[in-house]
């Protein structure tokens, strides 16, 4: 292994980090409006057991890839491959990883942005600076593109500091805090009128709604967008742990709170709406379902929070901070990807890759704000509609075919003398083989058919 590269001081920082990149705007915009309109506790509990039977799997290929290459995934999949063809596959497989990282990244940046906006503009408006705080949350060209700016700067600033000092080190101080405001605004929204029958909504199972195939299958494509799988993330971040990790159940912490702070999202989200409810906000679009998503974030919340009266201005501060920080964690395990590659294959420095690599992935944000309507929309579905799914394939096929059975074995047995009697070895391999390829795919043409 290369001394020069990053590894992560601790496994409290690693977990943090993967952690970090898995929950971010999906698990706090999609889940829990996801989840009260399909069946309450039910669709949770679904959710969960397809987050370990399909997305766990997963991760584990990425972990796994990159802590036996301590490379990125191009040099990754090269590696585990003996011939020709299937290093040149692999190498074009882990560099369109690559590609469609950096395009999730180009969206996540702008929304990110937005984000920013709205957590500057209250204390802003507070202080009588009305205008700039309009301009913040207007949505208009020039401050998507400032905002959008600012925002990859900051994921910049983290990612050039490198593993430790940078992505660890931030990781760390981030976390701990979006958890603690998470649950600091889920309790104040529990005092206030309207919260008990939000929370109902959320968690009353109604299990006859969540035996709907398409319920399913949609859920197990957010848990591979939530587990941040398919680009190389996971595998770049597996990259830099040190072999004396375990990493079956290092995965499967990373994969429990990525789903715990989805469902302790809900505690606060559906509350929230419900108490909105009550004081006149409209909570429901024209066919009767719950708002969700941006509407939910821009609109229906920053009701609530004018309604709150001068409370409101705290909470609306904390709760896109929340966002902010949410984005932030996992925009820098984004910009990794490409950083990493660009560092090993080129011998860059960090500062260098780092900084050139986001001014590009900024270019492409600015494109995409300046065609917003059709361009926007576009490369969401590019990237996480097709990419991550196509990718997922992959990953899974190498790890189940191309790599060979006894290397696999030995990298397990790092850490782990009796790896080949753990149920992980029992089950995993032929699990990565098969169901999980035929099970993406199956969801892959269902979502584009
Ligand atoms: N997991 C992140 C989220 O839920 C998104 C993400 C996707 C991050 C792919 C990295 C790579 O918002």
């Amino acid at each position: 292994m290369a001394t020069s590269r990053g590894q992560f001081g601790t496994r409290t920082g690693f977990i943090l980090a993967a952690a970090g990149s898995a929950v971010g705007l999906g698990n706090i915009w999609g889940f829990p409006t996801q989840a009260a309109s399909n069946g309450g506790a039910a669709f949770v509990l679904v959710y969960l057991i397809l987050a370990f039977l399909l997305a766990y799997p997963v991760l584990m290929v990425e972990l796994l890839l990159g802590r036996h290459a301590h490379g990125n995934s191009v040099r990754a999949l090269t590696q585990i491959s003996s011939r020709s063809s299937t290093k040149f596959v692999g190498a074009t497989t882990g560099f369109f990883g690559i590609i469609i990282a950096s395009l999730i990244l180009s969206f996540y940046a702008i929304v990110a942005g937005w984000m920013l906006g709205f957590t500057a503009s209250y204390p802003l408006a507070s202080l009588g600076f009305d205008r700039t705080s309009q301009w913040l949350t207007d949505f208009t060209i020039p401050s998507n593109i400032a905002l959008m700016t600012v925002f990859m700067t900051m994921t910049a600033g983290i990612v050039v500091g490198g593993v430790h000092k940078g992505i660890e080190r931030w990781s760390t101080r981030l976390m701990p805090t979006l958890i603690v405001t998470l649950i600091g605004l889920a309790l104040y929204v529990f005092t206030l009128d309207g919260a008990i029958e939000g929370l109902k909504v959320y968690l009353l199972p109604d299990f006859s709604k969540v035996l709907s195939a398409d319920l399913i299958l949609a859920a197990l494509g957010s848990a591979f967008f939530s587990l941040s799988l398919g680009v190389g993330t996971m595998l770049i971040y597996g990259s830099y742990l040190s072999d004396e990790e375990h990493l079956p159940s290092i995965g499967a912490q990373v994969a429990l709170i990525d789903v715990g702070l989805a469902v302790l999202a809900g505690f606060l989200i559906l509350p929230a709406m419900y108490v909105a409810a009550a004081r006149g906000v409209d909570i429901f679009d024209a066919s009767g379902a719950l708002l969700s998503e941006d509407t939910l974030i821009f609109t229906v919340l920053p009701e609530l929070f004018t309604s709150l009266g001068s409370i409101g201005l705290f909470v609306a501060t904390a709760f896109f901070g929340l966002m902010s920080v949410a984005a932030l964690t996992s925009s820098i395990s984004m910009l990794e990807v490409p950083v990493a590659f660009i560092v090993e294959r080129f011998e860059w420095s960090r500062r260098r890759a780092g900084t050139t690599a986001s001014a590009f992935i900024g270019l492409l944000s600015t494109m995409i704000i300046l065609n917003f309507d059709w361009l926007f929309g576009a490369v969401v579905a590019l990237s996480t509609r097709y990419g991550q799914p196509l990718l997922g394939v992959m990953l899974c096929v190498y790890a189940g075919w191309v790599w060979n059975r006894q290397a696999l074995l030995a990298e397990l047995k790092k850490n782990d003398a009796n790896a080949k009697h753990s149920w992980f070895w029992r089950l995993w391999p032929w699990y990565v083989r098969l169901v999980c390829p035929a099970v993406i795919l199956v969801i892959f043409a269902r979502s584009v058919l």
